[in-house]
């Protein structure tokens, strides 16, 4: 492949240059947020892949730091009994009174009291624990059990502009309810050797999801996590995911670096932790990817 050549009155990094993924980066604009008067009705995107590990919490946090950074709404919800992303926004999913749980299960239950503001401005956080577990179980003898988790969004769409769903790492009723309300799937793909394996399984579901539950969702794109751009082996898999993939493959690259545990036990997104970041900087080049992909988010 050859280097395309840089054009002088732009900025070196970011144009033309063939990225990570072999393809030249294009340039990215941040399309202007919304006008904040206007009535909302939120962009919901799925963070799914039933492997652990793979980046779908790091993604969930740092990819919605970067949308709030741009001046967008932005709600996530932690929909993964373990509460990763709670604790790794400061929460401690152990001493919640109310969490997703009482929602999905109560119909009675609001929704605006259980949302949690976080330390980013924009950026709110309907928190989970380990109850959520119990709620897989519980739903199943629900009428319309993989329209739950769309009720309970549908009662705050209107105040946000996007809302990221953490899913977890298990394609069972909890994922599908995700995959069921959602607009968008975005899936994290840790750049190791057995990463294309589980993919088809969630292909499959996805698949699923759009034949008999919503015929609207679509895929946003794949995204390589845990790249490490020094060991031939993570570009070779990044190489044979492109090839696979083609275009669904982001531009957009996250590398491996020890910056993200740290920020889980800082409680805060990188965006804040480590603004000038690599990582940061990762994160808020995805957004614009995102908002790019996303028509009128
Ligand atoms: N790009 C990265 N580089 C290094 N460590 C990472 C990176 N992304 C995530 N991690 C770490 O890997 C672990 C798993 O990531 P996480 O986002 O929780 O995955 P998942 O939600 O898919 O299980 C966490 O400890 C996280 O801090
Ligand atoms: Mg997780």
């Amino acid at each position: 492949m050859t280097k395309t050549s840089l054009r002088s009155d732009e900025n070196p990094t970011d144009v033309g240059q063939i990225g990570p993924t072999g393809r030249p980066m294009p340039h990215f604009e941040t399309p202007a947020a919304p006008d904040p008067t206007a009535p909302k009705n939120a962009l919901i995107i799925a963070m799914c892949n039933q492997k652990g590990g793979v980046g779908k919490t790091t993604t969930t946090i740092n990819l919605g730091a970067a949308l709030a950074e741009t001046g967008r709404k932005v709600l996530l919800v932690d929909f993964d009994p373990q509460g990763s992303l709670s604790v790794g926004l400061g929460v401690n999913p152990h001493t919640l009174e109310l969490s997703i749980y009482n929602l999905l299960l109560n119909r009675g239950a609001d929704i605006h009291q259980v949302i949690l503001n976080t330390v980013v401005d924009g950026l709110d956080l309907l928190p989970s624990n380990i109850d959520l577990s119990a709620a897989e179980v519980q739903l199943v003898s629900e009428v319309a059990r993989e329209q739950t988790l769309g009720r309970v969004l549908s009662k705050a769409r209107s105040e946000y502009d996007i809302i990221l769903i953490d899913c977890a790492p298990s394609l069972g009723l909890l994922t599908v309810n995700a995959l069921t309300c959602a607009d968008w799937v975005l899936m994290p793909l840790e750049l190791e050797f057995f990463a294309l394996r589980g993919i088809a399984l969630l292909t499959d579901t996805i698949e699923k999801v759009q034949e008999r539950l919503n015929p609207d969702l679509k895929v946003l794109g794949i995204l390589g996590t845990m790249y490490d751009s020094r060991t031939l082996h993570s570009r070779e898999v990044l190489d044979r995911v492109v090839s696979a993939f083609g275009e669904v493959v982001f531009h957009t690259v996250i590398r491996r670096t020890i910056k993200f545990p740290e920020t889980t036990v800082a409680g805060e997104p990188i965006t804040t932790y480590a603004s000038t970041s690599a990582g940061a900087e990762a994160y808020r080049s995805l957004a614009k990817e995102v908002l790019t992909r996303c028509p009128g988010a």
